[in-house]
């Protein structure tokens, strides 16, 4: 009997060139280095160059997951972009992607869940390659979230960063236990206003800043997290220390303690980024699970635990063993 399940192959990642560290944000905004590290873990944060867009984050990263994987943008049937900044309200980041990257035959678009965004495109993009859509897809993480970012709020600018991350999932039909093991979403719009933006074309026809109760978030954050992993453990007939690797989304490195803790992982299975990255909202995960990779600690065969929440409040979790059988 065949296994068919999507493999996650291949990964890459870009950061735009300009680093701003906490100090030097502290020259233009009422905050300070030691306060940012000790609430946050943060010590800096990329942001994009004047003119630098999301689609050429999102094109740095899908180029370089693709060429880890020895493939062109016509061998790619689905591209799917988690963005909450898109390039503009339309067409589709992911159409001009499309078209950088010429994947002429690929269904091109974006999905908008804030900072789940790259989990719940994981489990779209897994859905639609099982149900017969295409056998390769792009799933793409790209933000430019300092666009958001109202700079005269010192509880909010400091906490985020710009880039992008990009898988390859490919449709295997005897995959064994590699691929996409299990993946729960869950939302509750009770919570909208907790975490959201003060604009948008239907309500008042503005970008809008970034607004947020911090604490709330927070606590939310942690609740929700570990509930959603336990989910996808379940899901998955597996437990805790089945896993090789805790990736999570990186907003402040006190959740991502929490979540170590909870899942009585050992610290040095967890992959921190937060600290060089900020909270790249949708960007994070596959930017965190890209360095792990590039810098060997992530190995084919190694089974990842990914876990996201953002504004909606939208949250997931994904668990994949990663790469292929050799
Ligand atoms: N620099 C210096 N002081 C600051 C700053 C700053 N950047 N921001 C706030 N403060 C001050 C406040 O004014 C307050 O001062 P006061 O006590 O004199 O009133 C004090 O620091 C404490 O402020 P709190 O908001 O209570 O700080 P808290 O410990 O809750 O930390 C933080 C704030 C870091 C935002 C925390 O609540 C948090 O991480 N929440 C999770 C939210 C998150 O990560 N959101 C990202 C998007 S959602 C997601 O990705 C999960």
């Amino acid at each position: 009997m065949t296994n068919q399940r999507v493999l996650m192959t291949a990964v890459g990642s870009y950061l735009p060139a300009n680093v701003v560290t906490n100090e030097t944000l502290s020259s233009f905004v009422d905050t300070d280095d030691a306060w940012i590290r000790r609430r946050t873990g943060i010590a800096q944060r990329h942001l994009v160059a004047e003119g630098e867009t999301t689609a050429d984050l999102a094109y740095n990263a899908a180029a370089k997951a693709l060429a880890n994987v020895g493939l062109t943008g016509g061998d790619i049937d689905l591209i799917i972009i988690a963005t909450t900044t898109p390039d503009n309200t339309f067409p589709s980041t992911a159409t001009k992607l499309q078209h950088m990257i010429e994947a002429k035959n690929a269904i091109a678009f974006d999905v908008q869940a804030v900072c789940a965004g790259f989990v719940y495109a994981l489990d779209i993009a897994d859905a639609m390659l099982q149900s017969g859509r295409g056998r390769r897809a792009l799933v793409v993480g790209a933000e430019s979230f300092s666009k958001l970012l109202d700079w005269e709020d010192r509880t909010t600018c400091v906490l985020f960063g710009d880039g992008a991350g990009a898988v390859v999932l490919e449709l295997a039909d005897d995959a064994g236990d590699w691929g996409i093991r299990s993946s729960v979403l869950h939302s509750d719009g009770a919570y909208r206003d907790i975490l959201f933006v003060d604009g948008g074309p239907s309500s008042n026809a503005s970008v809008g800043h970034v607004r947020m109760e911090g604490k709330e978030v927070f606590r939310h954050a942690v609740e929700k997290l570990a509930s959603v992993m336990d989910e996808a453990l379940s899901a998955a007939s597996m437990e805790a220390r089945d896993i090789d690797w805790l990736v999570p989304h990186q907003a402040n490195v006190r959740i991502i303690d929490a979540m170590q803790k909870k899942m009585g992982l050992p610290s040095d299975r967890v992959v921190r980024t937060v600290e060089q990255h900020a909270n790249t909202s949708a960007a994070s995960i596959p930017l965190a699970l890209s360095a792990a990779v590039d810098d060997g600690r992530i190995k084919n065969g190694d089974v990842l635990a990914m876990e996201a929440i953002g504004g909606g409040l939208a949250w997931g979790a994904a668990l994949v063993k990663f790469g292929r059988p050799s």
